[in-house]
């Protein structure tokens, strides 16, 4: 498949100067989840998530020119996580590049040296994927406009969220600030399999500063990764008619978000991470990521809705940590909650507080 920006990214006949750039960027939450894909890397359903604050990848990508033109077909790369070299993310960094090659063949003029850390705590049980493709998409949509000056800001987005997308499907939608979706929807004017659409514009106020209380249940490595979750819904009995709920869940949520409608914000995004885990209880073979607690904390979150009628609802990833989501207006009485009734039922009481954020920075 074609990338979409593909004009005169020839053999770079100037590379001289070595350089750095830096992104932070952060994990984002689904709403209504993509779960289920086709083709190179492209989505069955759109799906919609906000981006975090704290949860961010920090990269920095130094670059040099690499001289001998014979080496120009290889990508030469070394890869440090948290301070120590990491061959195998490495390994999967420089496969990914490979696959741009052809396309942008001034990644193999190049050596470069990209070294990653994490802001949330290592192996708590948040997926690095979405805040680490993002970050390095960013990078090398940078790179590609020092050489080439050839896109705009947004245009540098875009493509970013592209290549994002390529390497870790919802990392495309980290791109953006507040919230971003991501797959045709008729719901939203320009919207694409391709890349995420930023629809920060029309977010509502009270969403604007969301809280996302992340609930660490387990700090497992997840036993089922989210690329053989996906090869599942192929052959998922429901996937046709759970494909059509995703579109319609969208849509309704997109009027929600804007309107500030904290009821139907509240009834999707419970049952859109039921369906997620039903989903995969039902697919051959199966698996099951929630653990007792994960339930415990789940009657405990309606039930303390029900009592006190503060809007908190939750949603789970391919795992079972809680997104505890609630507006800022009512963070005191939330928290006290977490503390006195929800974090004994986390490994070793963790929780982070994070909440929605602005999307990625650069670091120089
Ligand atoms: O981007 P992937 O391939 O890691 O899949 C992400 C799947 C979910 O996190 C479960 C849902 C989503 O839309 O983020």
């Amino acid at each position: 498949m074609p990338l979409q920006r593909e004009e005169n990214l020839s053999l770079y006949s100037n590379i001289q100067a070595n350089g750095k750039i830096g992104f932070s960027s952060p994990s984002n939450i689904a709403l209504v989840k993509y779960w289920g894909k086709y083709g190179d890397q492209l989505p069955q359903n759109p799906s919609i998530s906000f981006t975090l604050d704290h949860s961010r990848t920090e990269m920095i990508l130094e670059y040099s020119p690499k001289g001998e033109t014979d080496k120009h077909k290889t990508i030469d790369l070394t890869f440090t996580f948290e301070g120590k070299e990491n061959k195998a993310f490495g390994d999967k960094i420089t496969a990914f590049l490979t696959r741009l090659l052809p396309t942008h063949p001034y990644l193999g003029q190049l050596t470069f040296n990209l070294s990653s850390t994490n802001t949330f705590p290592h192996s708590a049980g948040i997926a690095s994927s979405a805040s680490s493709m993002s970050a390095l998409a960013l990078c090398i949509c940078t790179l590609e406009n020092r050489l080439f000056q050839n896109m705009n800001e947004v245009e540098t987005l875009k493509k970013a969220s592209y290549l994002a997308r390529l390497g870790s499907g919802s990392a495309c939608r980290s791109i953006y600030p507040l919230i971003a979706s991501w797959g045709e929807s008729a719901a939203i004017p320009d919207s694409t399999n391709l890349n995420g659409t930023p629809l920060a514009n029309d977010l509502h106020p009270v969403f604007r500063n969301y809280k996302d209380a992340i609930l660490l249940v387990s700090k497992k490595e997840k036993d089922v990764s989210s690329r053989a979750g996906h090869k599942l819904m192929e052959n998922n009995p429901y996937a046709t008619v759970r494909y059509e709920q995703a579109k319609n869940h969208l849509s309704q949520l997109v009027t929600a978000l804007k309107n500030g409608d904290l009821d139907t914000f509240i009834q999707i995004t419970e049952l859109e991470a039921m369906t997620l885990h039903a989903l995969m209880m039902c697919s051959s073979p199966y698996f099951l990521l929630l653990e007792p607690n994960t339930i415990t904390l789940i009657r405990k979150i309606r039930s303390f809705r029900e009592n006190t009628n503060i809007p908190v609802c939750f949603t789970l990833d391919a795992g079972p940590n809680i997104h505890l989501l609630y507006p800022e207006a009512h963070q005191e009485k939330v928290h006290d909650f977490i503390t006195n009734e929800l974090s004994g039922y986390c490994e070793q009481n963790k929780w982070i507080a994070d909440q929605v954020g602005n999307g990625p920075l650069s670091l120089f």
